[in-house]
């Protein structure tokens, strides 16, 4: 108030020697007079004291025994990818908390290839562009280790993280999402290892150099692609270690 007060006489000043222009300048500083007030408006501030409540703490103690909208995670095998085994320890299940679609497995193949690809590559062999370029060696997600893990496992992974150079992606992949990844894992491992046996009946066969020919590709693109040699060892001994 008291700089609006202070503007109003300046800007009347003013206009007595200059006329129009300074009601530019009146307008300006009125102006800048309400930003003060909206400024100062009472709010409290994170963790900053408060002499409003009686104890002074601007912010309050939660509820007791209550939970707060969204946060009711009753769910705990979709958010940790793990439940309680008949030995108390964690126990990985070979299963996805929801039923998976080709809605799903899209998602998870679009969300794959934005987060794991680097390091993993498209195909899943562990030798993305990061790999080419010098990081450790991602994990081989054909290998025998792998295939033998429960679903839930590249849950786990992918929350937690902490597999050597394996970041979490907790933060940037949200639990539904992370399942998808997870389910198109396994799309992708079947890509990899199918058999005729898994065609179905009546199905058109086509000889897959005779795809890479008619699209400009390279011969070797049917072929398998190369995995990580680093990792069968890195493969085994993260193995023994969990
Ligand atoms: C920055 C590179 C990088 C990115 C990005 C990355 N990973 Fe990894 N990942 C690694 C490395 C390195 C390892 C460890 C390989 C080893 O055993 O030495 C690994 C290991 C793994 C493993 C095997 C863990 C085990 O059981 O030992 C899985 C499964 C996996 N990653 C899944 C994923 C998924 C899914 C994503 C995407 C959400 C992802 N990774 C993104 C680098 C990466």
């Amino acid at each position: 108030m008291q700089l609006s007060a202070f503007s109003f006489q300046l800007s009347a000043f003013c206009c007595m020697r200059r006329g129009v222009a300074c009601i530019g300048l009146a307008a300006l500083l009125f102006a800048a007079g309400c930003r003060q007030d909206m400024q100062n408006q009472p709010k409290m501030q994170p963790q900053r004291g408060s002499a409003f409540f009686a104890d002074h703490r601007g912010a309050r103690q939660q509820v007791e025994n209550t939970v707060a909208r969204g946060q009711l995670r009753d769910n705990s095998y979709f958010y940790t990818g793990v439940v309680q085994g008949p030995n108390g320890y964690r126990q990985e299940l070979d299963q996805l908390p929801f039923s998976v679609t080709m809605e799903v497995l899209k998602r998870g193949q679009e969300r794959f290839n934005a987060f794991c690809a680097p390091c993993h590559s498209r195909v899943g062999n562990g030798q993305g562009e990061i790999v080419e370029r010098g990081f450790r060696p991602a994990a081989n997600l054909h290998d025998q280790a792998r295939l033998a893990q429960p679903l839930s496992h590249y849950f786990y992974v992918m929350t937690n993280g902490g597999y050597n150079s394996m970041p979490s992606y907790a933060a940037q992949i949200a639990p539904a999402d992370r399942w998808a990844v997870a389910a198109y894992i396994r799309a992708l491992q079947l890509s990899q290892s199918a058999t005729l046996k898994d065609v179905p009946a009546g199905a058109n066969i086509r000889d897959l150099k005779a795809i890479a020919r008619e699209r400009n590709l390279p011969e070797s693109f049917a072929e398998p692609w190369p995995a990580a040699s680093a990792n069968s060892a890195n493969a085994q001994n993260s193995a023994g270690q969990r």
